[in-house]
């Protein structure tokens, strides 16, 4: 087991995926609660994360004692290397020169964490994000690397088993990242990687019944894989304690609904309810042109729609949501730290107390891909499992500007003609995401003899692993140009489409 202890910062919960993806155990607790878990969990090493503080602050969060002296390995990333360093009696300095970004360092010694990855003498790109750095070392440590803003820029003492660094090893921005935090797992920890899915499956389960006891639970159904894998995981923690309510917004792809219901009324007897609040949804949402009062007004009526099911189930005591990682994050602004909200996640924050439900959320510290694994692990059929993701506020975001019925029946068609032609093509594994957006404009066009004026559809497809960053998938023209056919001559009210060649960062997977 390890611990990794939390100092605010965005990524932490990607060391927690790195260690996990070298099959062994950890738990990520915040630096106030690290000394408490230490004792209890007593793992055999610990990271430290990054974090938005500075050491030199008057209050600056640190590493409790007992973590440094009790004989365990550890690794300081970024804060966790400053931290470290200052409380084991090294110097660190404000930087004049901060660094965010990419970043080369020259590794200036060998050293078990570089072992099989990087040699002397070598250059690497690694990942910076910080201000102060560490000026003068601790004693029994030496430096290993250096970076241009940071001359000591990776730290290590062979002999308490401590390592440090500057930069961020679990972002795929440090391309030899994970391999640095495999040594540091497997060589200098000495964990050998047994964990699995089928465990985590297991301690999940353990946990949602130590959780909900013989409480009620609701839980809601969207359509996409992540609540559906975590509706699953519940049932079979706790049976038929779990209800399903699955709020039908009218925002829907093409025969959602009926899927959904066929899987979980008929194919797993989990008792279901199926509301169609379309009629409200849409109502409410006439006229609304913003994106994020778009995904207010879903987000509250969701939960108002929940909330009056509730009352008719009747005595729940806990909502079980398939929030992921992607959503926490994103969704998560710190004052004053770098992060902003980027997008309000209808399925995160806003529960209102006034429902006094607690949260089930088992997929929490999960990411897509970690989800779709439990999905198999727990039997869900491969055209489920498989599927794309799919936004709470769904085709609401995928219309930009006012929504209305015809508009989203354009969509629908739009977009089940191209998944249809990526499935026949063989493309849709390949793809993470991909979907059209009806745009709020219309152009000119010419059919037959006719001049026609209608809308515009935009095509979107990306590959990424995460959801956090994305590469646009680079179809070939023929078939963009056989989908915009098909697309033009079966749906009624589109003469062009178009397609999406932006990334992310600088653009975001959906529209809106
Ligand atoms: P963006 O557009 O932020 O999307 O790059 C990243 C991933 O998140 C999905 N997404 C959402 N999922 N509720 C969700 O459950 C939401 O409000 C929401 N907004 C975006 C998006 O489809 C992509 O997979």
């Amino acid at each position: 087991k390890i611990l990794i202890v939390d100092f605010g910062s965005q990524v932490t919960q990607l060391i927690a995926r790195r260690v996990r993806e070298d099959g062994v155990y950890c738990e990520i607790v915040p630096f106030n609660k690290a000394d408490g878990a230490f004792k209890e969990m007593k793992p055999k090493a610990v990271i430290l994360s990054g974090g938005p503080a500075s050491v030199l602050d008057a209050n600056a969060p640190s590493v409790p004692l007992p973590l440094l002296t009790a004989g365990v390995p550890v690794l300081g990333i970024c804060y966790g290397e400053q931290t470290m360093a200052q409380q084991l009696g090294g110097t660190v300095e404000g930087g004049h020169h901060r660094e965010f970004g990419r970043a080369t360092i020259e590794v200036t010694d060998d050293c078990a964490l570089f072992e099989g990855v990087w040699e002397k003498g070598g250059r690497y790109e690694v990942w910076m994000s910080h201000g102060d750095r560490v000026t003068r070392l601790p004693d029994g440590f030496r430096g290993v690397a250096k970076a241009q803003g940071s001359p000591i820029s990776v730290i290590a003492d062979d002999v308490r088993k401590f390592y440090a660094m500057q930069f961020h090893p679990e972002v795929v921005h440090t391309p030899d990242g994970a391999k640095l935090i495999r040594n540091f797992v497997r060589k200098i920890a000495g964990l050998t990687g047994d964990w699995t899915m089928r465990a985590f499956r297991e301690e999940e389960i353990a946990k949602i019944r130590a959780q909900v006891g013989k409480g009620k639970v609701i839980c809601g159904l969207s359509g996409g894989v992540d609540s559906a894998v975590a509706a699953v995981l519940i049932h079979e923690a706790i049976g038929d304690q779990l209800t399903c309510v699955f709020v039908d917004h009218g925002l829907l792809r093409l025969d959602e609904a009926k899927t959904v219901v066929d899987l979980f009324r008929h194919h797993y007897n989990i008792p279901l309810v199926h509301v169609d609040a379309s009629k409200q949804f849409l109502g409410e949402l006439e006229g609304v042109t913003d994106p994020e009062t778009k995904r207010k007004t879903i987000g509250r009526l969701f939960i108002e729609v929940f909330e009056a099911e509730a009352k008719k189930i009747g005595g729940a005591d806990f909502l079980a949501q398939g929030t992921l990682y992607p959503d926490v994050i994103e969704s998560v602004s710190f004052t004053g730290g770098p992060s902003v909200t980027i997008k309000s996640h209808h399925n995160v924050g806003g529960l209102p107390e006034r429902m006094n439900m607690k949260l089930v959320e088992p997929l929490r510290e999960l990411f897509k891909d970690e989800v779709r694994k439990l999905g198999r692990e727990l039997g869900l059929p491969e055209i489920f499992v498989g599927r794309h993701p799919f936004p709470g506020p769904g085709l609401a975001i995928r219309c930009p500007g006012d929504i209305t019925r015809d508009k989203l029946d354009i969509l629908r068609k739009a977009d089940a003609v191209y998944i249809d032609q990526i499935r026949k093509h063989g493309l849709y594994d390949e793809i993470w995401q991909a979907f059209a957006v009806l745009l709020p404009v219309k152009t000119v066009g010419v059919m037959g003899d006719g001049r026609t004026y209608d809308y515009v559809v935009g095509l979107r497809a990306v590959t990424s692993t995460d959801g956090m960053t994305a590469d646009f998938y680079q179809f070939d023209m023929k078939f963009l140009g056989e989908t915009a056919t098909r697309i033009i001559n079966e749906v009624k009210g589109v003469n062009r489409v178009v397609y999406d060649v932006t990334s992310k960062p600088p653009g975001t997977i959906e529209w809106e």
